[in-house]
C-alpha cells in the first residue's frame, strides 16, 4: 500500500473504526486499574485509564486538558509524566521538538512544575505553523503545512504560567538548535516531529547531549503510517549505536543512555 491510499485510509475510512474504539474506550477501560488486555485476554494494572484522584499524573493531565487540546492517548501521556519524573532526577534540561498546539508540552511543563521547580527548563521546538516544506513524500505521512492550525502566540499563552520554566525556539529543524548553547545537556527529549528528516536531525543534534540516563522518546515510532519515517529514522540512527529502542504497546519507543557513550562526539559530533 503506498502512502496516498493509506494517507487516504487513516483520515477517512478509518474514522468510523475510530470512534468506536473511543466509545468502546470511554465504556470499558475508563477508570479500570485493571483492563483486559486484547489480545492476550488478561488483566494488567493500567494506572493511565485508573487516574487514580491527587496522583502526579492525574493532576498534571487534568491541568492541561483543561488549558486546551491535548492528543496524546492515555498510556503515551503516562509514559511521558513518568519520563519527566525520571528526568527530574538528572542532571540536564528537558525538550519537545513538536509542540503543535502544546497539549504534550503542557502535560511536561506541569509534572515538572509539581516536581518543585527544579530549575531545569523545557525547550520547546516547533515552526508553530504546521510541517514545513520538506516532507519526503515517499516516505512521510505528512504534508506541508499539516498541523498548521497553531500559533506561537497561542502556545505561550498556554504555557504563560510557568514563565522561564518554559523556553521557545520557533523556527525549522534542525536549524532552531542553534539557539541552544552548545554545552547544555538533556535528561529527556520527546520527538513527535512525524517526519523523517526532522527524527533524524533530533537524534544527530540531542543523543550526544543526552546525560547518562536519559532518555529519548519517539511519539509515533510504531504506528503503522509512520514506518518509513519515525521508525525508520530511529532505527537507522541507532544502528550504529549500543543502545536499542525499547518498542512499547503504546506505540512509543525510548532509548536510554547509557554511560558507555556519554559525551561522545559532542560538538564536532560524527555519530
Ligand atoms: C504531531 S505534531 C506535535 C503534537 C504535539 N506533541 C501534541 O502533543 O499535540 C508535529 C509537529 O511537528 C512540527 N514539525 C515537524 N517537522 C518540523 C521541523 N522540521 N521543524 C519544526 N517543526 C516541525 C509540526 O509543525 C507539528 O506541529
Amino acid at each position: 500500500m503506498d502512502n496516498s491510499s493509506i494517507g487516504f485510509f487513516s483520515r477517512w475510512a478509518r474514522r468510523p473504526w475510530y470512534w468506536f474504539w473511543k466509545a468502546l474506550e470511554a465504556r470499558q477501560y475508563r477508570g479500570r486499574e485493571y483492563s483486559l488486555q486484547v489480545p492476550f485476554g488478561r488483566r494488567v494494572h493500567t494506572p493511565w485509564f485508573a487516574k487514580p484522584d491527587g496522583s502526579l499524573f492525574s493532576e498534571a493531565l487534568s491541568v492541561a486538558q483543561e488549558g486546551g487540546y491535548v492528543s496524546q492517548s492515555p498510556d503515551r501521556a503516562y509514559l511521558l509524566c513518568r519520563m519527566v519524573q525520571h528526568a527530574s532526577l538528572l542532571g540536564g534540561d528537558l525538550a519537545e521538538c513538536g509542540v503543535f498546539r502544546g497539549g504534550s508540552a503542557h502535560l511536561m511543563a506541569e509534572t515538572l512544575a509539581r516536581l518543585g521547580g527544579t530549575g531545569r527548563q523545557l525547550h520547546l521546538f516547533d515552526t508553530f505553523c504546521g510541517v514545513p516544506d520538506f516532507a519526503d513524500a515517499k516516505r512521510d505521512y505528512h504534508r506541508a503545512g499539516d498541523y498548521g492550525n497553531t500559533s506561537l502566540d497561542a502556545v505561550q499563552a498556554r504555557l504563560a504560567a510557568y514563565g522561564g520554566q518554559c523556553r521557545f525556539h520557533p523556527g525549522v529543524i534542525p536549524e532552531s538548535f542553534s539557539g541552544i548553547d552548545l554545552g547544555q545537556r538533556f535528561s529527556l527529549v520527546n520527538v513527535d516531529v512525524d517526519l523523517h528528516p526532522t527524527t533524524l536531525a533530533c537524534c544527530h543534534w540531542f543523543w550526544p547531549r543526552l546525560v547518562p540516563g536519559g532518555v529519548m522518546i519517539f511519539n509515533d515510532y510504531g504506528f503503522f503510517p509512520y514506518r518509513n519515517s519515525t521508525r525508520l529514522a530511529v532505527d537507522t540512527f541507532f544502528m550504529k549505536h549500543p543502545e536499542e529502542p525499547i518498542i512499547l504497546p503504546s506505540g512509543q519507543a525510548m532509548v536510554i543512555k547509557t554511560n558507555s557513550w556519554s559525551d561522545r562526539g559532542v560538538a564536532g559530533c560524527s555519530c
